[in-house]
């Protein structure tokens, strides 16, 4: 039914940043299913499109080449090519890794910008924005520190308090602070191009809510919340000047949003591989008959099941998601997968170390797909599997059928009655079964399950060679012994076929050592093998995983995290920018002396307040102070410290505070008293 409904299928893997290497995670939450799934279409033959490639546009670059002092073409062309490289050797086979800013992904997105603004779709509205006057930029809200005023957070960002999650916007924050120069912003008027996203809420809970039933739950739920929640207008562009020149007079130094032109992406990527390959890539984009897949990480579920196709229906000509079966996110030995807190294993790491082991790390990262739920990766586990299934099962079978076929019939499959093909009538029934539920299993993304019907094709296998007992019946029986290990062959080549999808390398081996081209095998199609047809010497399928390969990994993990932790020995922390010169009155202007702490008590309904009552050798006075977080009341009794005095009274909670205490505070936030040196008397003038 499935083939009628559609003739072509355009399979996407969401573009990663080119701003950094990418993680394992990354692989099992969206690559390898994307890979599996336009492998798998590919054996049966169906005719299919892999589009990925670098999404290398947006702020986060452009701010990072600012800060390392580089420029955004250094950033994404180094890790353009580390990205693709490790692709590449994990054998994702792509049709096209493409990238953001080749000119004719430039062009793509601008056109369909301009249909969509020339029907228009956009709404173009002038509003307020936060602007670094020092770093000459607008500021995106995750470039906008200052204090929450939910729980007083001093480095709430612009768009989220990470410390009490509140979700904020930029106006809220108090003292806010721009994160590129350490200023505070101003405000500047701003135009820009929004998608009206409210106006297409009834067509988006009709098309999914009502129409998309059977995607996965994670999704569905996803898109429920959004649309239940109610959309609003996104803007498309922005003022930046990496990205995509928006192409309409008067937005000189504006750019497309990122997450506008990234999706545009594919079209782009494949509209090259249709010029590399003589093909049209309209039938792949705008042909009812073609089935199109995104596979992403749940990070992305609102950008392609919502903001996308809100796009793609309002330029009118293009085809819809079927499906955006995305997987949830894969930890790492009992905490969250993370680069920048270097809790990750690297897909260059992973090659570096581990070169041989490129299926073994497939298997695994399906074996514990996140399809559902968050899943584990831990380096035990992975042994276990790759020892206990691939090396005792799928090896094991492969190996002793190979064995025996030298030792016994010198590899030579030999038969009085022509071709040799599965003549178990049991096996035969047990095999068609198995096919049947592999391809229910990636019709509906379900790989691990997938994966565990073709490992259970292996296990038949085992179990029929045992039964058999081929090394004892070909004393007595050597016909008997023949046909059982012709019928594991066979058997062997289906396992081969269904195994190419997930362990591409593997299935090439075992073909090898069955003399066959892995091209003249498809999906659920009869194997038959010609008589006298010579089998190539047999080889190991996998290796033993032993527990020091193990224990280095894990160590070394230990030892990433450590490293990234203590900051101090690779770099200096980040200062606070310098503040402009002031002249020596206002210095001399301040009174600041020394003083003692006489009592501190805790400010009741408040979490940073400390009442303190100070003996400034003038006076005794009440300072309320915000470093409850940091000092315990009892433990700065008795501490001499240096206090501003002639600071305007002002009230706080409730209480006069009359000056304020002068403390040192580093990079990290660690605040420290500034006491004078022995012997100065309260009153001591500091100058
Ligand atoms: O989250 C990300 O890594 C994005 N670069 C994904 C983009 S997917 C698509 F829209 F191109
Ligand atoms: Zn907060």
């Amino acid at each position: 039914m499935e083939a009628q409904k559609y003739k072509r299928y355009t399979i996407t893997a969401a573009l990663p940043y080119a701003n950094g290497p990418k993680h394992i995670g990354h692989l099992a939450g969206a690559y390898i299913p994307a890979d599996l799934y336009a492998r798998y279409l590919r054996l049966k033959r169906r005719e299919v499109v892999f589009a990925c490639g670098s999404d290398e546009h947006g702020t986060a670059i452009a701010n990072q080449a600012m800060k390392e002092g580089t420029t955004p073409r250094a950033i994404i062309d180094k890790y353009h090519e580390l990205i693709k490289y490790c692709f590449d050797k994990l054998n994702i086979s792509f049709d096209i890794y493409h990238r953001t800013s080749e000119p004719i992904h430039h062009q793509t997105a601008q056109d369909f910008f301009t249909v969509l603004n020339d029907k228009g779709d956009f709404e173009v509205k002038e509003s307020e924005q936060y602007y670094d006057e020092q770093a000459g930029a607008f500021l995106a809200d995750r470039y906008i520190v200052g204090t929450c005023p939910v729980c007083g957070n001093d480095n709430a960002y612009g768009d989220q308090c990470e410390k009490c999650g509140s979700s904020l916007s930029p106006d809220e924050l108090i003292d806010p602070r721009s994160t590129l120069s350490g200023n505070k912003p101003v405000k500047r008027p701003t135009k820009h191009w929004y998608l009206p996203l409210d106006k297409y809420e009834g067509w988006l809970r009709e098309w999914i809510l009502e129409g998309h039933t059977e995607w996965k739950t994670n999704v569905y739920g996803q898109c429920k919340s959004w649309i239940d929640g109610g959309l609003h207008p996104r803007a498309v562009t922005r003022d930046l000047d990496w990205g995509i020149k928006v192409p309409v007079e008067g937005a000189d130094g504006k750019v497309l949003y990122v997450w506008f032109d990234a999706p545009i992406g594919y079209i782009s990527a494949t509209k090259q591989w249709a010029l590399d390959n003589g093909k049209d890539w309209k039938t792949y984009w705008q042909d009812p008959e073609t089935k199109l897949v995104h596979f992403i990480g749940k990070d992305n579920i609102v950008f392609h099941c919502i903001v996308f196709p809100a796009m793609l229906k309002a330029h009118g000509e293009f085809i819809l998601p079927d499906n955006v079966p995305a997987n949830e996110f894969m930890n790492l030995e009992g905490d969250k997968m993370s680069t920048s807190r270097g809790w990750s294993i690297e897909m260059h790491e992973y090659l570096e170390d581990l070169p041989n082991k490129i299926d073994e790390l497939r298997y695994y990262l399906t074996a514990i797909a996140p399809e559902t739920a968050d899943s584990e990766f831990t380096w035990k586990d992975y042994q276990a599997r790759v020892n206990n299934e691939l090396v005792a099962i799928l090896g094991n079978l492969v190996n002793r059928v190979m064995i025996l076929m030298h030792k016994f019939f010198d590899g030579k499959v030999e038969s009085t009655t022509g071709a040799i093909t599965l003549e178990n009538e049991a096996l035969n029934t047990e095999l068609g079964k198995l096919y049947n539920d592999l391809e229910q299993s990636f019709e509906s993304y379900k790989f691990r399950q997938a994966q565990q019907i073709m490992m259970d094709m292996a296990r038949l296998g085992n179990r029929y060679l045992t039964e058999q007992e081929p090394w004892k019946t070909i004393k007595t029986d050597p016909e008997a012994a023949r046909t059982a290990l012709h019928n594991c062959l066979v058997l062997i080549g289906h396992i081969a076929t269904c195994a190419q999808p997930f362990m591409p390398g593997t299935a090439q081996k075992i073909f090898n050592m069955l003399n066959w081209p892995a091209d003249a095998v498809h999906f659920d199609e009869p194997i038959s093998f010609a008589n006298g047809h010579q089998l190539n010497a047999a080889s190991l399928l996998f290796e033993k995983l032993e527990d020091e390969v193990i224990e280095k990994q894990v160590q070394k993990l230990i030892a990433k995290k450590a490293s990234i932790e203590k900051p101090a020995e690779v770099s200096a922390p980040a200062l606070v920018p310098a503040k402009e010169n002031i002249v020596y009155d206002q210095f001399a202007a301040m009174d600041i002396r020394t003083g003692t702490i006489l009592t501190a008590e805790k400010v009741a309904k408040t979490k940073k307040l400390l009442k303190l009552t100070i003996d400034t050798g003038l006076d005794q006075r009440t300072v309320v102070s915000g470093i409850a977080e940091y000092f315990e009341p009892e433990a700065i009794i008795g501490k001499q410290v240096s206090i501003l005095v002639n600071l305007e009274p002002r009230e706080i909670k409730g209480i006069l505070s009359q000056g304020m205490i002068l403390m040192a505070e580093n990079a990290e936030g660690v605040l420290s008293f500034v006491s004078p040196g022995e012997g100065m008397h309260n009153g001591s003038v500091v100058r």
